[in-house]
């Protein structure tokens, strides 16, 4: 095989030095790659479709106008992993902490069977209400229930049964623990747990903040953790997966 732009060009769709940048719609680059090789990852996978391609723009625009900020968004490639995962793992109950305009959600819905379902958690009810306009676009409304408030008296308020199968973590880092401990007893064994920004850019080895501090202190507390498989992905800004065992 050969490299530089010739492998590159073996890539449907993939240019190596794009023509014309288009950074609304462009979500951040993992940190741990370069700005060519994080084009040339998502070139390699699924194309977002519309629907996220919209989302995103929104996201954004909303950040232009000082809504929002636009990193606080998963990006397309993530969003495109969790869908995949979803669907793989056969998960029919799911629950996200932390949802604001919706991308993980969507993702994570699409994922679902029709019957299943997806309860969502978050405070903010302007952020929300953008993410269930896109739900609802993508058709996948009906399988997703918000419930708006704390996330940890959102969580302790519900019953350990039915179990969930998947659980998807993306809101206040200091609040982690608080979420993996309720969590543990409200999925099923083998149900699959995803910790969003667990690399922190990189900020786990050396903490600045007390976000960082938090995310480091429990990546060290979960891999030392018997009640949960665990492995920190350098996916994004790390996507931490535990497994219930
Ligand atoms: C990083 S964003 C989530 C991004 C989302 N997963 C996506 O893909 O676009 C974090 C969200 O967590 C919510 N949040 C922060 N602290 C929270 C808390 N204590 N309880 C509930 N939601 C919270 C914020 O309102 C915000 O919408």
């Amino acid at each position: 095989m050969g490299t530089g732009r010739a492998a590159s060009a073996m890539i449907r769709g993939y240019d190596p030095v794009p023509a014309v940048p288009r950074p609304r719609l462009m979500t951040p680059r993992p940190f741990l790659l370069s700005e060519q090789m994080a084009h040339y990852v998502r070139a390699s996978s699924e194309a977002p479709d519309e629907v996220v391609r919209d989302l995103i723009a929104e996201t954004a625009a909303m950040a232009e106008r000082g809504e929002a900020s636009a990193t606080l968004q998963i990006g397309a490639d993530q969003a495109a992993f969790m869908q995949l995962l979803t669907r793989a793992l056969g998960v029919r109950r799911a629950i996200e902490i932390g949802t604001f305009t919706g991308l993980s959600a969507l993702s994570i819905a699409r994922g679902l069977p029709e019957d299943g379902r997806l309860l969502c958690l978050d405070l903010d009810p302007e952020w929300t209400a953008v993410a269930r306009r896109y739900w609802d676009r993508a058709g996948v409304g009906e399988r997703v229930e918000l419930t708006l408030g704390p996330a940890l008296d959102s969580l302790r308020a519900l019953p350990a049964e039915p179990t969930f199968d998947l659980a998807f973590v993306d809101a206040d880092k200091q609040g982690y623990a608080a979420y993996v401990a309720e969590l543990h007893p409200r999925m099923r064994p083998d149900g699959v747990v995803l910790l969003d920004n667990t690399l922190r850019g990189g900020h786990v080895l050396e903490p600045a903040t007390d976000d960082d501090r938090a995310i480091a202190e429990l990546n060290v507390a979960l891999a030392a953790d018997p009640r949960w498989e665990t492995v920190l992905l350098p996916l994004a800004d790390g996507l931490t997966m535990l497994r219930r065992r």
